[in-house]
């Protein structure tokens, strides 16, 4: 599913798509998008039926959702020692940063499963935990390359 906000709003310029759109596109493009809005906006409250988006830190989240039955699927920005581009996110993260969040994972009564490329700062900070490895395409296969996927998972 795709929903191609981008078409109506221009985050570069932070401005929506105007009349003077209309001009350069003959009065079709921008502005006749709207007409597939309804169909979009309804298979997206489809697939977030029954989710909750939170905006904050993630420690914080883990700290107030960890019950017995909860499970934790934790994707963090990969460590930086393990990467060939160095600034990928809006919020990256130190080791000290990640040393953080395991010590916490480490501690929660739920389930939890971690991703990320193999690095011995995970693997030494999750001694006995179970750990499959996968390879595949980085980057949503777009030139990236083959590499080792990790899933740490504590049970
Ligand atoms: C590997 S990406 C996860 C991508 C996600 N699984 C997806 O499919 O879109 C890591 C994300 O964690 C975010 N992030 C970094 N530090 C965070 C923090 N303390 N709390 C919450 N999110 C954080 C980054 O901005 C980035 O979007």
């Amino acid at each position: 599913m795709s929903f191609h906000h981008s078409a109506l709003f221009n985050p570069r310029k932070n401005t929506f798509a105007n009349a003077r759109h209309r001009k350069k596109t003959g009065g079709g493009g921008k502005m006749s998008e709207w007409v597939n809005y309804p169909r979009t906006l309804a298979a997206v409250c489809r697939r977030l039926r029954g989710v909750l988006i939170e905006h904050q830190d993630a420690l914080d989240v883990i700290r107030v959702q960890d019950t017995d039955d909860a499970l934790f699927f934790v994707d963090p920005p990969y460590v930086m020692s393990t990467r060939d581009k160095f600034v990928v996110y809006r919020h990256e993260m130190t080791d000290a940063q990640h040393l953080a969040l395991l010590a916490l994972l480490k501690s929660v009564r739920g389930r939890v499963m971690i991703s990320g490329y193999a690095s011995e700062l995970y693997d030494d900070t999750l001694t006995g935990w179970t750990r499959l490895t996968r390879q595949h395409y980085a980057s949503a296969g777009i030139g990236m390359g083959r590499r080792t996927e990790v899933l740490w998972m504590n049970g």
